[in-house]
């Protein structure tokens, strides 16, 4: 089976920058006409062009409902489907226990992280896939599958997605497939905190694999995903984190 998206329409959101960018120039590279969103224009702008093969791009927030619309509607308008829909773009505004969170940002943390690829899958489901069938990929995290002393309110958004990925994917069966991924530490602007100064060396040598993760680590299962290569997969989280969740444990008996 062919690694390739010929035909398809995808839309990324948080596709201007890191894991985002690289899923969609790697769709782009297999053949897909590619959306990307984000909140900084000239930065899509760039990204875009830096991706070539037509891919477009329209500047929305993902957590507001009516850019979520108009971004949909540009890429139905533009392309004519939504075939593919990665739910990428997340923001993690809080670090620190969270019994100490203040009400904002925890709203804002879930309204971007955890509300956003519900809304953009209902209205990528109601315009176009519900009739035509399509793929959800939802870009989860390892944090979403275990506990951290400062990134609690993420990662309960990053389990509430992973835990959505397994609801949606019996109710959008047969036409359309949902899963998630779940990268451990990759070196982006969003993790700096915990890679920068010699942080990522010590992550690194946690994990089994002995490396930080790169964007086309994340992009080679996504387009695993979407392809036909994923055609009997729905419901699944892919784990992509060198080892780290299965490393030994000194605190173990
Ligand atoms: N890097 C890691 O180690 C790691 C590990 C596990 C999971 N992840 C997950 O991987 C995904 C991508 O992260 P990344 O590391 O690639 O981050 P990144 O390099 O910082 O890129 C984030 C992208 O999301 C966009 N974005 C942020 N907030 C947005 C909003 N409210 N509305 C629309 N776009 C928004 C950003 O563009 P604008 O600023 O222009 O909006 C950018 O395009 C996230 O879901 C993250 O939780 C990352």
């Amino acid at each position: 089976m062919e690694l390739r998206l010929d035909g398809k329409v995808a839309l990324i959101t948080g596709g201007s920058r890191g894991i985002g960018k690289a899923i969609a120039a790697m769709y782009a590279e297999a053949g897909a006409k590619v959306m990307i969103t984000s909140r900084k224009a000239d930065v899509c702008e760039a990204a875009a062009a830096e991706i070539g093969h037509g891919c477009q791009f329209v500047a929305g927030n993902v957590g507001n409902a009516e850019d979520a619309e108009r971004v949909i509607d540009a890429t139905m308008e533009q392309f004519g489907a939504v075939d593919i829909l990665v739910n990428n773009a997340a923001t993690n505004p809080y670090a620190g226990p969270m019994i100490d969170v203040d009400i904002p940002r925890w709203q804002k943390t879930l309204d971007v992280n955890m509300t956003a690829p519900l809304v953009w899958t209902q209205l990528a489901w109601h315009k176009h896939m519900k009739e035509n069938g399509g793929v959800v990929i939802n870009i989860s995290s390892v944090g979403g599958l275990s506990t951290n002393p400062v990134l609690g309110v993420y990662d309960v958004t990053k389990a509430a997605l992973i835990h959505m990925t397994k609801q949606l994917a019996p109710e959008l069966g047969p036409g359309v497939r949902v899963n998630a991924i779940c990268p451990g530490l990759v070196k982006t602007d969003f993790a700096k905190m915990l890679w920068e100064g010699d942080k990522g060396d010590q992550v690194a040598k946690a994990y089994p694999l002995d490396r930080l993760g790169e964007v086309e680590d994340i992009a080679g299962a996504a387009l695993y995903l979407a392809a036909d290569s994923g055609s009997w997969m729905t419901g699944q989280i892919m784990v992509l984190d060198g080892g780290g969740l299965v490393r030994f444990d000194s605190m173990g008996g």
